[in-house]
């Protein structure tokens, strides 16, 4: 099998094709098949909430690839008037770096430096994006789900329901039949903000935020919650797992926020974070999907083996070209290609070294991404 693979490595690096997870299967019965939200996805690997998830037309390229599933770029929430009171996240700015970014031991990764915050243009595109990814969905199989920046009030504030009924209504109706899938963001720029300085006003916004957005909904809704990385211990980091136990799945946890720069960053400091987190907790009775450097198959594994039965990358996808072993192909065909088929630290390679550790074992002659989540790292 690994002689299989690295020939796999060479060819699917020369031309790449959509129906990869089969070709798992078949050449080493490894079944890659997981859930995100409830929903079933052939494999783990999706894209988290960004810059990358705009348009249509990246979705498109993404469903080329193959790529599972993405969270819509967050939009920041309104009322019927249009009033945000997070406007302070609406905020237009393009420019981003992607960067190396040496963590505190030194080890070189890459970040992504960028200023700007949430969706920037008017609701109603971002309703219209909705309706697109929706249709995509159904034609090409890629999910697609919104996420969304509610009202977070400070210690002594009420809540703005209005805001959480206008926009989560909105969203039902742009979403159409089913379950509305949902992700609610904690982002970085937030946890830098004065409002999270008090640790009862973080608890209580994860406490009551899944149940202020399910009160909102005229129909069911599964919600995804993804937590930040706040700036206080890993004690803390852990409450806030079980805090937001209203929810019905957890994000952990999105970037890291550099005080003396004024930016969300990445690299190896948040991965070691978040592992370490996670290692340290109780295993939390929801699923978790896992984000946070996330650059090769090895650290899908780590995420998986503390609970993650998916994953949500952003800065691979966004590496420069010659960042990737393959030397032909959209820049998501050679992330996946590396993430997937690198002979060393891919995903197949992977887990063929954890069967022949003999930590993970065949059932009915396969091996099953899935149990990795309940294996204990
Ligand atoms: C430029 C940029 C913009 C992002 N915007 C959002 C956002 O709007 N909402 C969100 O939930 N996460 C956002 N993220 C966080 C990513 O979805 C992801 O969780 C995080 O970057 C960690 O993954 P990574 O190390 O693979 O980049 C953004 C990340 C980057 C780099």
């Amino acid at each position: 099998m690994r002689a299989q693979l690295e020939r796999d490595a060479e060819s699917w690096g020369r031309e790449w094709r959509t129906d990869w997870p089969a070709h798992v299967l078949d050449r080493y019965g490894i079944d890659l098949s997981t859930h995100f939200l409830g929903e079933p996805i052939p494999h783990p690997i999706g894209k988290g909430s960004g810059q990358l998830s705009l348009r249509v037309d990246q979705l498109e390229a993404d469903a080329d690839a193959g790529l599972a599933f993405a969270v819509l770029k967050t939009v920041i929430a309104e009322d019927e008037r249009g009033e945000q009171s997070m406007g302070a996240w609406a905020i237009h700015e393009t420019k981003m770096r992607v960067e190396r970014r040496a963590a505190l031991d030194g080890r070189e990764g890459w970040t992504v430096t960028w200023k700007g915050r949430g969706w920037d243009r008017p609701f109603e595109e971002y309703l219209a994006l909705i309706r697109a990814a929706r249709d995509l969905a159904a034609s090409r199989g890629i999910l697609a789900v919104p996420s969304v920046k509610y009202h977070l009030p400070g210690a002594d504030e009420p809540f703005r329901d209005a805001e959480y009924r206008f926009t989560t209504r909105a969203l039902e109706d742009a979403w159409g039949r089913g379950p509305l899938l949902l992700e609610k963001d904690f982002s970085p720029t937030l946890a830098g903000d004065a409002r999270s300085d008090e640790r009862a006003t973080v608890r209580r916004w994860l406490a009551e935020v899944p149940e202020r957005i399910r009160a909102a909904a005229r129909g069911p809704l599964r919600l995804g919650v993804k937590l930040m990385n706040a700036r206080f211990d890993d004690a803390f980091q852990r409450e806030m797992l079980a805090d937001a136990g209203g929810a019905d799945s957890l994000t952990v946890f999105n970037r890291l926020w550099d005080a003396n720069a004024g930016v969300a960053c990445g690299g190896w400091d948040l991965s070691d974070r978040n592992l370490r987190v996670l290692d340290g907790a109780l295993r939390p009775r929801l699923p978790l999907s896992g984000t946070g450097n996330i650059c090769s198959g090895r650290m899908i594994v780590e995420y998986a083996r503390r609970g993650c039965s998916s994953v949500q990358l952003h800065t691979f996808f966004q590496l420069p070209l010659s960042a990737y072993p393959a030397a032909a192909g959209s820049r998501m065909a050679r992330a996946l290609h590396a993430l997937v088929f690198d002979p060393r630290d891919g995903l197949v390679a992977t887990l063929l070294e954890l069967e022949e550790q003999g930590t993970l074992a065949r059932r009915g002659g396969r091996l099953h991404f899935r149990d990795l989540c309940e294996l204990v790292a």
